[in-house]
């Protein structure tokens, strides 16, 4: 039995289309802790401002402002919709300068991490208490989508363990189902992480366990795979294996095509990538080569039916712009925005920027 019903479902599907169409549009995603936003923004500036101490208003009110001046800028033409934490979303109100503009307002869903107990180097994502009536108030303060970003551990051999696999799949389609319940279009995101010293195919072997799973399980919890979209990361070697060095763009856009074209159904709407902290310029350089590779396939091969292949980016989108608005220069922010929006948004359709 489904749990919404047909008018939702429609709407469900309406909006994950309008995340990834027309071809080239995508994510911004800027739904980092208020820790983590003072950790960028610390990162981001010079030596004199990294002295200074700020107490929790002041942070506070920094935060709003950075928010504020990133929503502003991000181009509408290029972005279609913009990841939000829930205080930007409550407390700060923000929603209406992206909405205003036509920018879909999603809200991030899942809590903190906390180690499996039996291997804890893998980490559990809490968040599932009270996760629907938290994202029924999400979508009264104008969220359309939602995420769940789920760690998973991969070294060249151990992890991730079968019982890391089975936990997060399992959790990311009972999101998937209380957000569709909620009218909140979920993004899926397991992100497989690249710091240790797995190789290529290792990487690619993971990504296809995970995704895998992640359907069978969304089978099982009727999610309308239709009213989704995955956002997973690109296949990579780790940082403590020799190929790091030496991988191209080419290798990456094959690997990432043949994850996508065995571990998705063609049902889904849309896959995002999320760029990890890699740089901007390589994040994009990945996304263009995938698509390029995409659209030169024969109509015999997989890889020409695959859904488009967009961006979800954080770090990517934003950390060029965040170095320019903690030092008072407001023009470049809106310059910047709008160079690496431009990119990705070219980057999606193949092409380099
Ligand atoms: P990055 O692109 O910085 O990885 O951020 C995307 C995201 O939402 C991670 O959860």
């Amino acid at each position: 039995r489904p749990n919404h019903s047909s008018a939702v479902a429609s709407k469900l599907i309406e909006t994950a289309r309008e995340l990834v169409y027309p071809r080239g549009k995508g994510i911004y995603a800027t739904d980092e802790t208020p820790e983590a936003i003072a950790v960028v923004l610390h990162d981001a500036a010079d030596e004199d401002v990294k002295q200074k101490q700020w107490t929790e208003d002041e942070e506070r009110d920094r935060r709003r402002r950075w928010r504020e001046a990133a929503y502003n800028a991000i181009p509408s033409e290029y972005i279609s919709g913009v990841i939000l934490f829930s205080e930007t979303l409550l407390d700060f109100h923000l929603a209406p300068l992206l909405s205003d503009r036509g920018i879909i307002v999603g809200i991030r869903a899942n809590g903190e991490l906390r180690p499996l107990p039996n291997s804890p180097e893998e980490f559990l994502v809490q968040g599932q208490d009270n996760l629907l009536r938290d994202l029924q108030a999400a979508r009264a303060a104008g969220a359309r989508f939602s995420k769940w970003r789920a760690p998973i551990a991969c070294t060249a051999t151990g992890l991730p363990t079968e019982a890391g696999l089975d936990a997060h799949a399992e959790t990311l389609a009972q999101y998937a189902a209380v957000s569709q319940e909620a009218g909140l279009v979920p993004v899926i995101e397991p992100d497989v992480e690249f710091k240790e010293d797995a190789d290529l195919a290792r990487s690619v072997e993971v990504h296809e366990w995970i995704i895998a799973r992640i359907y069978a399980r969304c089978r099982a919890h009727g999610v309308l795979l239709e009213g989704t979209l995955l956002k997973p990361s690109f296949p990579q070697p780790g940082l403590k294996h020799a190929s790091r060095e030496t991988v191209t763009a080419e290798q990456i856009a094959l690997a990432t095509a043949t994850v996508i074209a065995r571990s998705v159904p063609s049902a889904v709407a849309g896959v995002v990538f999320l760029s990890g902290g890699l740089a901007p310029s390589i994040a994009t350089s990945y996304l263009a080569a995938v698509n390029a590779l995409v659209n030169a396939a024969p109509p015999e091969s997989p890889f020409s039916r695959l859904p488009p292949l967009s961006f979800s980016f954080g770090r990517a989108l934003q950390g060029d712009a965040a170095r320019h608005w903690v030092h008072g220069d407001d023009d470049k922010v809106k310059d910047t925005f709008e160079k690496w929006s431009r990119a990705c948004w070219l980057a999606a359709q193949g092409k380099q920027a």
